[in-house]
């Protein structure tokens, strides 16, 4: 029998999650939204490629959480998005209670599902779905870190003219300006970026990679990016259905690792068929410690203005 995967907000990244992940075929998926008419159009327009592809999933648009039933895998990407001159935390309010409804009806309806968080600002909000779901921290992950990276890799590829495949670097840290891009491990096959690279260009394609993000909202203006998250999301879920045990930066809760107690933050993780299957912890410089110290508070500040507004003072 297929996996069962749902993808709750049937937007940019999610109906284009579903879509990547219908076309591998190894999973049947249901693509959920509050907007009547919306996931049942784009999911019957994706099912309909199905003899066009070869894939006999099946793909389901849904107003209701009935059809997600034990679904393996939930991925939350319902909430706003970014417009210009919006920051990811201004969406924090907004986002807190579309994600604490919609994580609500996942508890309810998937209770051993593995929960993947994608809404913004994404490490609060991985934070207010296990506030509500109460789940083990193995089954709630946030996806950002593997965009962050990607995005890293991609210009850094650029710059030495190497294939991306042969950029290997990690961006930890919340998902954010604060984000933490490891500069003195990052290599292109094995020789160390900072031999490749004067400092001051390094340092133009980290702060590009920070901003990689708006730099896509002011080209697109009516919304983000979501060609490259989605990719993002769909290699965390091939990791988690077919068991494959990769490592790849993403927002897990942490207690203790790295000196974090408490909060989501992004940090290399083993992914396979139990979720977060175990944390990696990677050798940090001084300055990096004290980067990623620093985007540790950034995404606390965010999690104590929830618990405030819950609070009600
Ligand atoms: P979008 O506006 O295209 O889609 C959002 C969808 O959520 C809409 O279809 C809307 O009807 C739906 N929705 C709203 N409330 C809902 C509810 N209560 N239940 C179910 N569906 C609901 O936005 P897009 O571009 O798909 O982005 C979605 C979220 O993902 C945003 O918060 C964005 O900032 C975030 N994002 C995060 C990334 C990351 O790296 N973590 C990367 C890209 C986007
Ligand atoms: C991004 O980095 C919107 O967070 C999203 O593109």
């Amino acid at each position: 029998m297929r996996k069962k995967i749902t993808v709750v907000g049937a937007g940019n990244v999610g109906a284009t999650v579903a879509q990547r992940l219908f076309e591998r075929g190894y999973a049947d998926v249901v693509l959920v939204d509050i907007v009547e008419g919306l996931p049942q159009g784009k999911a019957l327009d994706m099912l309909e490629s199905g003899p066009i592809l070869g894939t006999d999933a099946q793909i389901t648009g849904t107003n209701s959480y009935e059809d997600t039933v034990g679904s393996d895998v939930v991925i939350i990407t319902a909430g706003i998005a970014r417009k210009p001159g919006m920051s990811r935390d201004d969406l924090l309010f907004t986002n807190m209670d579309i994600v604490g409804g919609v994580a609500e009806q996942v508890a309810k309806y998937s209770p051993q599902c593995v929960l993947i968080v994608v809404s913004n600002p994404l490490d609060a909000m991985a934070q207010q779905a296990l506030n509500v779901t109460k789940f083990p921290r193995e089954r709630l992950i946030g996806m950002a870190g593997i965009l962050d990276t990607a995005r890293f890799r991609t210009f850094l590829a650029q710059e030495v003219g190497a294939s991306v495949e042969d950029v290997q670097a990690y961006v930890l840290g919340g998902h954010g300006d604060t984000m933490v891009p490891l500069v003195e491990s990052t290599n292109v096959g094995g020789t160390p970026i900072t031999k490749l690279l004067k400092k001051e260009v390094s340092d133009r394609i980290v702060q590009r990679a920070r901003d990689g993000g708006a730099e896509i909202v002011g080209l697109l203006k009516t919304g983000s990016a979501f060609y490259a998250p989605s990719a993002a999301v769909a290699q965390m879920v091939d990791s988690i259905v077919l068991d494959k045990k990769r490592i790849l930066p993403c927002a897990a809760y942490l207690k203790g690792e790295y000196g974090i107690d408490g909060l989501f933050i992004g940090v290399p993780v083993k992914l396979g068929a139990a979720g977060i299957e175990e944390i990696i912890q990677v050798q940090l410089s001084p300055e990096e410690k004290t980067a990623l110290d620093k985007s540790a508070a950034a995404v606390k500040e965010l999690v104590e203005a929830m618990a405030n507004r819950s609070a009600g003072s």
